[in-house]
């Protein structure tokens, strides 16, 4: 298969590139790199099936051209996580609603097979669980700006699911709970790379409301593999997929201390509010565990590393990326 990937020099992007390269594929990446880096797909630059070119999906006519070339389009590209989008509201709605848009559209245009990624924070302060897919959303005023993420990926998945639906373009959506594992950056609010690099450099771990919040984490490279299975599976055409890790919940406060252990950091933990972290009167949600059966149904998902590995995997990782600037301090 000739695949694109937008947003492929992401987090889950570039582990998603390796995964479908492995597989043999030919793979090229679009992206603006305004949150991906280039060092995420540096091994695979000399990949004879790897290509990669920068530019932004709002580039209709460049999203076209590459879109005309695939058979498979994973749709990756957007501004990710509520941070990002109370920083920068405007140009994230855009990139998320009219970025899908434009790539569904071409998908439409050239009869092509489409994967769009959306998000737990579709279900917002929805607190039961584990959630399945047709549970409610349930989400705050749209005048705060922190419930635009699910309100820009919830379009999304209903421009994919109408474009099946009315004009029959195979789309699959998967709405992927806290995705983790190497090459995630703390820059954008990400908790275990923000935790993980705080506890490294002996620095306050700041927790943002009370900590008593739940999440569940899921190992990067399971969820690109049970993407591929996915687009592989013609009875998904049309339908929606949790993935996420739900055996293991765990409250942030105890993923803090969790954290501060196994590194064994002297760091403190220190509680920021809501308020000071985000803007005034943001509201988190207390809980988000997936019930992903329906993925295990379809294509045998089930999650193969634990907290544990993926943390020591994240801690490692850190070590070193950390240690030139540790040693020079120590000089
Ligand atoms: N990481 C998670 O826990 C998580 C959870 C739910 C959903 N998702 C979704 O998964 C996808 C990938 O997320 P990620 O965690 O790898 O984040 P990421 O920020 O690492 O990846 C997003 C990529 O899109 C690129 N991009 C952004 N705007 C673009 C534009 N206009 N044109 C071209 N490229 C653009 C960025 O440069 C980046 O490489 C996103 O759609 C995100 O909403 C991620």
């Amino acid at each position: 298969m000739k695949v694109l990937i937008t947003g492929g020099a992401g987090f889950i992007g570039s582990h998603l590139s390796e995964a479908l390269l492995a597989r043999g594929h030919e793979v090229t990446v679009l992206d603006n790199l305004s949150t991906g880096r280039l060092e995420n797909i540096a091994a695979l630059e000399s990949h004879p099936k790897f290509h990669l070119v920068i530019g932004d999906i709002l580039n209709e006519f460049l999203v076209d051209k590459l879109v005309e070339r695939a058979d498979w389009v994973f749709h990756l590209a957007a501004a990710v996580g509520v941070d990002l989008i109370v920083k920068d509201p405007l140009r994230s709605l855009m990139t998320n609603i009219k970025g899908s848009e434009i790539v569904l559209e071409n998908v439409y245009r050239y009869h092509r097979k489409v994967l769009i990624t959306s998000t737990s924070e579709i279900y917002g302060k929805n607190k039961n669980g584990p959630l399945k897919e047709e549970d409610d959303r349930i989400l705050g005023s749209p005048l705060k700006s922190r419930w635009s993420y699910s309100t820009s990926k919830a379009v999304d998945e209903i421009l994919a699911y109408v474009y099946w639906r009315e004009k029959k373009v195979p789309t699959v959506i998967v709405r992927l709970f806290n995705t983790v594992g190497p090459r995630q950056t703390g820059h954008y609010g990400m908790v275990i790379p923000r935790f993980v690099e705080q506890a490294l450099q002996g620095k306050d771990i700041t927790v943002y409301g009370a900590g008593t919040q739940t999440r569940c984490f899921v190992y990067v490279k399971d969820v690109a593999e049970a993407m591929i299975r996915l687009m592989e599976n013609q009875d998904a055409v049309g339908q929606v997929f949790n993935i996420g890790n739900g055996e293991e919940e765990i409250s942030i406060k105890d993923l803090a201390e969790r954290i501060i252990g196994m590194t064994a950091s002297p760091s403190r933990i220190v509680y920021v509010p809501y308020d000071e972290a985000y803007e005034e009167g943001f509201e988190d949600m207390q809980r988000r565990v997936p019930d992903t059966s329906k993925a295990a149904r379809y294509i045998g998902f089930k999650p193969t590393v634990n907290l544990d590995g993926i943390l020591e995997m994240v801690i490692s990782e850190f070590r070193k990326s950390l240690a030139p600037a540790q040693e020079s301090v120590s000089l």
